[in-house]
């Protein structure tokens, strides 16, 4: 019997590394618009987040595996977040789990109705494929959330910018404020 070397590698509170590893950052220039309002104290190319992908083939039955960094950003005292998505096959579900930081796992379903899950080191959150999510630090440290989906789930990022998640989070002077409406 032979045994070999997987490839790949996802050390705890670290990043993964390995074949296949795609890397991307979210700027703050590609991000202004999920803000409410425009800081101008932030650059252009202040990264709000990182976002490590090892990908599957986009086809059913196969999975995905990634990480999302977000960075301790604040944005007008709005806290940093994703973009957010639906995905586009509504049958498929996804795991998030926290591996550092703290945050809030924002979800809406699919009339609008919108509420979060308090995330920190170790909780684990299984998202229904019919409910948009989006992530939020709320700390002073980047959160780490990784992330398992099917090839097949897709990204629907139009669906939130048409029907977008109707709160919003701040931090302001050290505590959480939600802004609904
Ligand atoms: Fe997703």
């Amino acid at each position: 019997m032979e045994i070999i070397n997987s490839g790949l590698f996802h050390a705890w509170k670290n990043n993964p590394q390995g074949k296949g590893l795609q890397i991307s950052n979210k700027l703050y220039s590609q991000a202004k618009s999920f803000y409410e309002s425009v800081d101008e104290t932030l650059t252009e190319n202040t990264v709000m987040y990182e976002v490590y992908t090892i990908p599957s083939k986009p086809e059913a039955g196969h999975l995905s595996w990634g990480l999302s960094v977000l960075k301790p950003v604040y944005v007008n005292g709005e806290c940093n977040m994703t973009r957010g998505h639906f995905h586009e096959n509504l049958e498929c579900e996804e795991y998030y789990w926290c591996q550092a930081g703290e945050g809030l796992l924002m979800l809406m379903d699919e009339d609008g109705k919108c509420w979060c899950e308090e995330m920190k080191e170790g909780t684990l959150h299984h998202i229904d494929g019919h409910h948009a999510h989006r992530l939020i630090n709320t700390s002073d440290v980047d959160l780490e959330v990784v992330c398992i989906w099917n090839g097949d789930a897709g990204h629907d990022y139009a669906r939130v910018e048409q029907m977008p998640f109707p709160v919003r989070i701040y931090k302001v002077e050290g505590k959480i404020q939600i802004k609904e409406g």
